[in-house]
């Protein structure tokens, strides 16, 4: 039996009450989780509270340095047993969870560098006055993370929030929260002081809830989906607290005909099946220009119908559908697309060896897609790609910024204008010209504009997040 954990201890929800955790493999039951509720949310808050007045608040800047750069190398340390966890309750193949499991030890090794190298400022001022601008943290932040890249988004989040001297409050998807409860233990053995890290196991409406509406936070961050998000920003308006939220995309890879396409159709692959397409910044819809239309779409069918899906243990290109939920939720936009005719470009086969119980969704690619169609603008999040067309540049941009969404763009072209022009006229957090990152880069601020939020995680910019600025005027003359 998995325990949450909060003050530094493992324990099980004050109700006694527990969730059952399904393996997206089999369907069946592999762990259970306390259902926390906000009895617990509130012990967690006030260690947090705690821990920021007392240990953790009273340590200097290169102190927690030392202590998030000990995570990191211990988490190292047990990368194998950490990568399995993650896996097992994801469904995502092994090494894709260990690279996941190296992102999360790279957050503690960035930020734990970054802690005693943030500074403030000085400005000149009047006569006779000196001005200090102070960074301070926030106090206790409450991060709401979802299931997709569990591991990578709690490094992504508490990570930075820590390095500033704030204590966290973390809310874990019930769908995939076993690696964030093992990992708990390695900040201890690290000598990060109780109640600086709490985790609390539980449903969205019950923990989730109860944590952003809670009075006792300071700051919230919140990645998941745009309707949440929504309730997140009415929950925590009512307290004035802050929040940084990362809702997702629907994001475009635009190919010009004079693309290097023996490296574009791989990337624009890896760029959607990369962790069964459940991920934000999945590039899921591709405009491509007219003219190469057909020499792109016929490599396009050669991978995607290569590909396979299946379990962990049968090499594939990727994994099962986290839940049985989201995977009919998948299967409904595929089938729905199928009974409108939209044409198949290509579509991969689900492994031999996969359980019959299993989310398996095999990856598909249709196209021409309609710009006003449903798989066109909005987030399936699954393996599924929209191929469009367009014909000039104009066209290309006004396509990419037409859905409600803009978090991460994708240009490939080799015209060196063109990609500066291109990457200035769509909106969105991050812009790839030649590549595409789906999901990395600890050192790139990353977030969203409209529906896929605001505020910018990652990078030296997410330490701003975290702070407050404070500004000191003082009169000597
Ligand atoms: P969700 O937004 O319901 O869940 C994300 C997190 O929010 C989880 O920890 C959940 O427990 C928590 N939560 C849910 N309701 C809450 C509430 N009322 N108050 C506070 N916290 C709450 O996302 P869900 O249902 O798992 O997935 C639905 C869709 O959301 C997906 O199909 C996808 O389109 C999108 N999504 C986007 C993600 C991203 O990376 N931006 C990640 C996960 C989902
Ligand atoms: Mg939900």
């Amino acid at each position: 039996m998995n325990k949450m954990f909060i003050n530094g201890v493992y324990v099980s929800a004050s109700s006694g009450e527990n969730i059952s955790v399904l393996s997206p493999e089999t369907g069946l039951e592999i762990a259970q989780i306390p259902r926390g509720m906000s009895a617990d949310v509130d012990s967690a808050v006030a260690a947090a509270r705690s821990a920021f007045n007392g240990e953790w608040g009273k340590k200097t800047a290169t102190e927690r340095g030392r202590i998030l750069t000990k995570i990191c190398e211990l988490t190292l340390r047990d990368i194998d047993e950490l990568a399995a966890i993650e896996s097992e309750d994801t469904g995502k193949p092994l090494e894709l969870a260990k690279a996941d499991i190296k992102a999360l030890a790279r957050y503690f090794e960035f930020y734990g560098g970054a802690a005693d190298k943030i500074h403030g400022e000085t400005i000149p001022y009047l006569d006779g006055y000196s001005v200090s601008i102070v960074k301070e943290p926030c106090g206790v932040v409450a991060h709401i993370i979802p299931w997709n890249y569990p591991a990578q988004m709690l490094g992504r989040t508490i990570a930075p929030a820590l390095t500033m001297g704030n204590t966290c409050v973390v809310k874990p998807a019930e769908e995939a929260c076993l690696t964030s409860l093992r990992f708990a233990a390695l900040t201890l053995e690290a000598g990060l002081p109780k109640g600086a890290l709490n985790i609390v196991t539980g449903y969205g409406a019950e923990a989730g809830a109860a944590l952003s509406s809670h009075s006792g936070i300071n700051m919230l961050t919140f990645t998941g989906s745009p309707v949440v998000g929504r309730m997140i920003q009415e929950s925590t308006a009512n307290n004035h607290v802050r929040c940084v939220l990362e809702l997702g995309g629907k994001c475009p890879q635009v190919v010009f005909g004079d693309a290097n396409l023996d490296k574009a159709v791989p990337g624009i692959v890896n760029g959607i099946l990369q962790n069964s397409g459940q991920t934000c910044s999945a590039g899921s819809r591709v405009l491509v220009e007219k003219k190469i239309y057909n020499e792109f779409v016929s490599r396009l069918s050669e991978m995607f119908n290569s590909s396979k899906v299946g379990p962990s243990n049968s090499s594939p290109t990727c994994g099962p559908i986290i839940t049985r939920k989201q995977f009919e939720f998948v299967s409904n936009c595929v089938n729905d697309a199928l009974s409108r005719d939209i044409p198949v470009i290509g579509k991969g086969k689900i492994c031999s060896t996969a359980n019959v119980n299993g989310n398996y969704v095999a990856p598909i690619a249709f196209g021409p897609v309609k710009p006003d169609d449903f798989l066109a603008k909005e987030e399936v999040f699954g393996p599924v790609l929209s191929v469009l067309t367009f014909e000039s540049e104009e066209e290309a941009i006004e396509l990419a910024n037409s859905t409600e969404y803009g978090l991460v763009a994708g240009v490939w072209t080799e015209n060196g204008a063109r990609q500066i022009r291109v990457s200035k006229g769509i909106e969105c957090g991050q812009v790839f010209i030649n590549c595409y990152g789906a999901g990395g880069g600890v050192e790139l601020p990353f977030g969203g504009v409209r529906k896929s939020g605001y505020g910018r995680e990652k990078g030296l910019q997410a330490l701003n997040e975290f702070c407050e600025t404070k500004t000191v005027v003082n009169s000597y003359s």
